[in-house]
């Protein structure tokens, strides 16, 4: 089991989830935050950090998004670790539940 980042953080990247997490697992790319599924210890502090509700368990994944799956495995080898909290985006708050935001997203 994992916790995975979906779409709703691409462009928006609040960060408040990464500084509660024991085994700083949070990777930071351009515009968007994943998580290793191979340290992520399922222990859901981050989940109620997330404002926009971001991060979801693995076992509440649909197939709508799926593919968040892939990408959080797959970037979290390819990013750097984020611990501490950050400024989001100027304009973070315009991008907040925003459909078909995964065309934005950098790798
Ligand atoms: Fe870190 Fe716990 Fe969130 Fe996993 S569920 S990313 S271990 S805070
Ligand atoms: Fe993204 Fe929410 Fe964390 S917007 S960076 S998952 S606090």
């Amino acid at each position: 089991m994992t916790y995975v980042i979906t779409e709703n953080c691409i462009k928006c990247k609040y960060t408040d989830c990464v500084e509660v997490c024991p085994v700083d697992c949070f990777h930071e790319g351009p515009n968007f935050l994943v998580i290793n599924p191979d340290e992520c210890i399922d222990c859901s502090l981050c989940v109620p950090e997330c404002p926009i509700d971001a991060i979801i368990s693995d076992e509440d994944i649909t197939d709508d998004n799926r593919n968040f799956l892939e990408l959080n495995e797959r970037l979290s080898k390819k990013w750097p670790i984020l611990t501490e909290f950050k400024d989001a985006p100027e304009d973070a708050k315009e991008w907040e539940n925003k459909e078909n935001k995964l065309q934005f997203l950098e790798e």
